[in-house]
C-alpha cells in the first residue's frame, strides 16, 4: 500500500474519531478546514498524486475520492446531531437503556378508610360535610352541652390558642355548625382530623381521625342509630361481623352508648387484638341531646335524631392488621408502598 492511501485511511480514522466527539458547529469546521480546507490535508494530497506510480494511480484516486466523500459524510452526520440537539454536550445517548420508571404515589391508610367511610355513608343517603381544626369552644364544647367543668376542656387534654381558640378534640362540633347553617332534616358525615393532648404510644397520638354522623328527622329512633351502625360494619367488614351497643355518657347524647365490633382477626372467639373480650370498640353514638337541639334552634318537640363519631385509625388498623397507630404516622415509604 502506498503512503497516500495510508495517510487517507489515518485520516479517516481521525476524522471519525473527532466528528463523534465534537460538541459544536465551530468544531465540526474545524475538521472540514483541517481535512477538505484549502490548506488542507485533501489538496496537499492531491499535488502528491503527481509522483505516484501509473499501476497505483487508478487505486490511489478511487480511495482519495472515497475518502474525501467518506469525510464530508461524517461532517454532515455531525452538523445534523448537533442540530436535532442529541449529545450536544458530548454524551452519547444508549438508546437501549430502559427508561426510568416514575414512582407512583400510595393513597394512605387514613385516607383509604376515610373515603370508604364516605363512600358507605353516601350509599345510605348521607353527604358530606366540613368543619374547621381551629375551632372556638363554643362549637367544641359549649353548644354541645359539655359543663364548663367537664374533664376534656382542661388545658391538659386539649390544645389551646392563646386567642381562646382550641384544636378540636372531636368532629362533633361539625354537628353544630350544619345545625346552625342548615333546617332539619339533616343527614350528614364529617371526616377530620382531631387533636388531644395525649402521650403518643401504640393506640394513642396527639393527633387521629374521626368520621362524625348526624341524622336529624321526624320520629328517629335509636334502633335506627342501631341499623345504621349494623349496616356500616357488614359493609366494612363482611357479613359475619356483629355489633354490640353499649351504655355510655357524653354531654351531648342521650341516652349514649359506645359501640363495638365483634373481633374482626378471631371472629369473636378472643385474641390479643381484642384483648380475649371478643369484641373491639370502635365509636361512641347516641340520640342527640334535646338541649343540643335547642342551642341551634331545632325544636326538640318536632326534631329527633342520632349522631356518631368513629374512629378512622381503629378501623384502619383492624382491616390492615397495622399493630402500632405510630406506624400510621412515621410516612415511612417502605410502610405506606403496601396499601
Ligand atoms: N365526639 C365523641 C368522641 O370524640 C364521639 C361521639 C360522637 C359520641 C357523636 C356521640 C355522638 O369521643
Amino acid at each position: 500500500m502506498n503512503t497516500i492511501i495510508e495517510k487517507i485511511n489515518q485520516a479517516l480514522a481521525e476524522v471519525e474519531a473527532k466528528a463523534a466527539a465534537v460538541v459544536d458547529a465551530a468544531a465540526v469546521e474545524q475538521i472540514r478546514i483541517d481535512y477538505l480546507g484549502r490548506n488542507g490535508l485533501f489538496p496537499a494530497l492531491s499535488k502528491e498524486m503527481g509522483g505516484v506510480t501509473p499501476e497505483e494511480r487508478r487505486e490511489t484516486g478511487r480511495a482519495f475520492n472515497a475518502g474525501r466523500s467518506r469525510i464530508q459524510e461524517l461532517i454532515d452526520a455531525a452538523l445534523a446531531r448537533l442540530a436535532s440537539g442529541d449529545g450536544a454536550k458530548g454524551e452519547a445517548i444508549d438508546l437501549t437503556l430502559p427508561g426510568r420508571r416514575w414512582k407512583t404515589g400510595h393513597k394512605h391508610p387514613i385516607t383509604i378508610l376515610a373515603d370508604e367511610c364516605v363512600a358507605i355513608f353516601r350509599r345510605m343517603g348521607f353527604i358530606v360535610a366540613e368543619g374547621p381544626e381551629i375551632e372556638d369552644i363554643f362549637h367544641n364544647f359549649d353548644a354541645l352541652n359539655t359543663p364548663q367543668d367537664h374533664p376534656s376542656r382542661d388545658p391538659q387534654d386539649t390544645f389551646y390558642f392563646a386567642d381562646g381558640r382550641i384544636l378540636r378534640t372531636q368532629t362533633s362540633p361539625v354537628q353544630i355548625r350544619v345545625m346552625e347553617s342548615h333546617e332539619p332534616p339533616v343527614r350528614i358525615v364529617a371526616p377530620g382530623r382531631v387533636f388531644r393532648r395525649d402521650t403518643p404510644d401504640a393506640t394513642h397520638g396527639m393527633n387521629f381521625h374521626q368520621i362524625e354522623g348526624l341524622y336529624i328527622d321526624k320520629g328517629v329512633s335509636l334502633a335506627d342509630l342501631k341499623s345504621v351502625l349494623q349496616a356500616f360494619a357488614i359493609e366494612m367488614y363482611g357479613p359475619r361481623v356483629k355489633i354490640r351497643l353499649r351504655p355510655h355518657f357524653f354531654p351531648f347524647t342521650e341516652p349514649s352508648v359506645e359501640y363495638d365490633f365483634s373481633c374482626i382477626m378471631c371472629g369473636g372467639k378472643g385474641c390479643p387484638v381484642c384483648k380475649h373480650s371478643g369484641w373491639i370498640e370502635i365509636a361512641g353514638a347516641g340520640m342527640v341531646d334535646p338541649a343540643v337541639l335547642k342551642n341551634v334552634g331545632y325544636d326538640p318537640e318536632i326534631w329527633s335524631g342520632y349522631a356518631f363519631g368513629m374512629g378512622i385509625e381503629r378501623l384502619a388498623m383492624l382491616r390492615y392488621r397495622i399493630p402500632d397507630l405510630r406506624l400510621l404516622y412515621e410516612n415511612d415509604v417502605r410502610f405506606l408502598e403496601q396499601f
